[in-house]
């Protein structure tokens, strides 16, 4: 079964209250139906996830961009999937490679937030993907196995968890795997969905990220088992962003 594909913008630390606007115009394309052929979410940082909610209203949906695996409770800083999801979200990132990096998360962290992502009920968008160093010692698969294995719960199914695959190498650096690695990558998570979830397997989203522009989309999101995009920098600005979603075919 072909799966419906999604293009999905992440913002990261990025946009102040100005930066409705820019959700506006996506929200005015999503309503124009000149994207009705993708899903369309975008994760604005924290402070922006009750305002973009209301801006967005139908049609664009609305994630965060991390949630803690506790629903409540002494975490200073930290924000719970219920938080997000009382935010109006309906999608939440975990294990973004930003994340992974730079606060420690590992796999097991990982997959608990997935769960509590789900109990919040949230769509999980789990983030996978190699770093330079695994990728040039010829790991990429097995890294990409263990993630899979280990970032994805038993209760994981295509409509509450959407896998997000970055070649960590690729984000933010204008490097982009070749078609036919991103078509290995794909076909080889796709391979271990099925093995591991049957036949159900094969609907989940396995979305791309890394470097995607508006002139690579068209190629990228072309490739077998693509099925949508995650995007970083080109997601900030509404233009580049509809120019995206526009380039699924
Ligand atoms: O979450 C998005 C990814 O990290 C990709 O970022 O499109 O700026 O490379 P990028």
């Amino acid at each position: 079964m072909a799966v419906r594909k999604l293009i999905a913008g992440n913002w990261k630390m990025n946009g102040l209250k100005a930066g409705l606007a820019e959700i506006a115009a996506v929200r005015d394309a999503v309503e124009s139906g000149s994207t009705a052929h993708v899903d369309v979410l975008l994760c604005p940082p924290a402070t922006l996830l009750a305002a973009a909610c209301e801006t967005a209203a139908t049609g664009l949906a609305i994630g965060g961009q991390d949630c803690h695996t506790a629903q409540s409770g002494a975490f200073t800083g930290d924000i719970s999937a219920a938080m997000v999801a009382d935010s109006g979200a309906s999608h939440v990132l975990v294990g973004h490679s930003e994340r992974r990096t730079l606060h420690g998360e590992d796999d097991a962290t990982v997959r608990a937030k997935a769960q509590a992502a789900w109990n919040a009920g949230l769509v999980a968008v789990v983030c996978i993907g190699e770093t330079q160093a695994e990728r040039d010692a010829g790991t990429t698969l097995q890294v990409l196995e263990r993630q899979l294995r280990e970032s994805l719960a038993d209760e994981a199914t295509a409509a509450n968890c959407t896998v997000a695959y970055e070649p960590v190498w690729a984000i933010g650096t204008g490097l982009t795997p070749t078609v036919d690695d991103v078509a290995d990558a794909h076909r080889f998570m796709r391979e271990k969905l099925v093995e591991r979830f049957g036949e159900s397997g094969a609907d989940f989203r396995i979305l791309y990220g890394g470097s995607v522009k508006p002139d690579n989309a068209a190629e990228l999101l072309s490739v077998a088992n693509v099925d949508g995009a995650l995007v970083g920098g080109a997601s900030l600005k509404s233009a580049d962003f509809i120019a995206i979603c526009k380039a699924v075919r």
